[in-house]
């Protein structure tokens, strides 16, 4: 049966890392379409643009709510699609990064909550949690240029709210059919043992 498995978590999280691990487990047992958010459709690279130009992580809350939930619309075509022909979809960030993103830019959680719950809902998702300052570490190690998102403070309110996923895990599952299934991975330890747990869950589906 194909399923459609989430990978969420502050930057420098290791998600990368855990998402080549999954793959590397997977491929031999299903046919697998690997993806991210935001896309590499129009609007995914238009919003690809305005984080490299934009430095403050607190502005323009409201514009990137839009932006990623129309690159959202978009890419669940395609995820229907590659799911409908049998294949199981691995996806680099979903709704749960415009419901902590978001709502640390400042804009409102509710409306964020209701746009989530019209897409399609992940079989599985993982959140890999690591203290900010981990995470501030590891993508001043990776030296990259820095992105809009990317500072100590903006990463602790990040990894606050994606420790309350499960109490909006019952926001969004309230009053209809769809059944969220979000695990918080503790990702503050040898890439081997939270992978041994990544497994585990990979396993139950
Ligand atoms: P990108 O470099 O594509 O991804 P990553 O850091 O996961 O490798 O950057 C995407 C940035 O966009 C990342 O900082 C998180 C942010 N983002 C949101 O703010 N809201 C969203 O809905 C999504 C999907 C991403």
């Amino acid at each position: 049966m194909t399923k459609f498995i989430v990978f969420e978590g502050i930057d420098g999280c290791g998600k990368g890392t855990q998402i080549l691990n999954a793959i590397d487990l997977l491929k031999d047992h299903t046919t697998l379409f690997v993806t991210k958010e935001p896309s590499t459709l129009k609007t995914g690279k238009l919003i690809k643009r305005l984080l490299k130009e934009q430095d403050d992580p607190k502005t323009n809350a409201e514009l990137f709510t839009n932006l990623y939930t129309k690159d959202r619309k978009e890419h669940n075509k395609i995820i229907l699609k590659q799911l409908n022909q049998g294949h199981t979809v691995i996806c680099d960030r979903y709704y749960y990064s415009t419901i902590a993103y978001q709502q640390a830019q400042g804009d409102n959680i509710k409306k964020i909550l209701k746009q989530s719950k019209k897409f399609l809902v992940p079989d599985l998702t993982l959140v890999i949690d690591i203290p900010a300052e981990t995470a501030m570490q590891r993508l001043k190690a990776r030296g990259k240029k820095k992105e809009k998102f990317e500072k100590q403070k903006f990463l602790e309110e990040l990894r606050e709210t994606y420790l309350k996923m499960p109490y909006y895990e019952k926001i969004l599952d309230k009053n209809s059919d769809r059944k969220e299934n979000i695990i918080i991975i503790d990702g503050n330890r040898k890439p081997e043992k939270v992978f041994e747990q990544i497994k585990e869950e990979l396993k139950k589906l």
